[in-house]
């Protein structure tokens, strides 16, 4: 009686995990469309790509600092290139930190027009 009920327990999980698993998948081909689809910058995609790849630690409202990161409304396009693709800062920008949390999220590239339209960034 126990046994089987333990067993019906262990298993369960494994649907949620599946679906992860295909939800990761279709996010991967998602961003490697994008890559070649181009097109002109959409601040309601770069919102969304904000949410999923930035927001945890720079927090919900780019304007104010988040748990770990500092704001970053405004962020020059230059910035966010060197930032999010090299973890470095172009010439003559005054990093907010001195610290480097931060590392490189290079699978952010495609987005990177779009996350400059949701900023504001010139
Ligand atoms: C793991 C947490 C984390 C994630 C995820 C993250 N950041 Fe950051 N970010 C930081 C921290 C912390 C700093 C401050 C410098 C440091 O310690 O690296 C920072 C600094 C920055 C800066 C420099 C701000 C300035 O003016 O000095 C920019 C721009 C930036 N992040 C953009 C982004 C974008 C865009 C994303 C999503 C694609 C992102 N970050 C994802 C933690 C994160």
């Amino acid at each position: 009686m126990k046994r089987q009920s333990s067993r019906v327990e262990a298993g369960a999980p494994l649907a949620p995990a599946a679906g992860a698993l295909v939800f990761a998948v279709g996010l991967l081909a998602a961003s490697a469309c994008g890559k070649t689809a181009g097109g002109p910058p959409d601040a309601a995609r770069g919102r969304a790509a904000y949410m999923s790849n930035c927001a945890a630690c720079h927090g919900p409202d780019p304007a104010k600092d988040g748990a770990i990161g500092p704001a970053i409304q405004g962020a020059s396009q230059a910035l966010l290139e060197a930032r999010v693709l090299r973890a470095t800062y172009p010439p003559g920008i005054t990093p907010k930190r001195t610290t480097h949390t931060m590392v490189a999220l290079p699978h952010v590239a495609a987005e990177l027009p779009h996350l400059g339209a949701y900023l504001g960034s010139k």
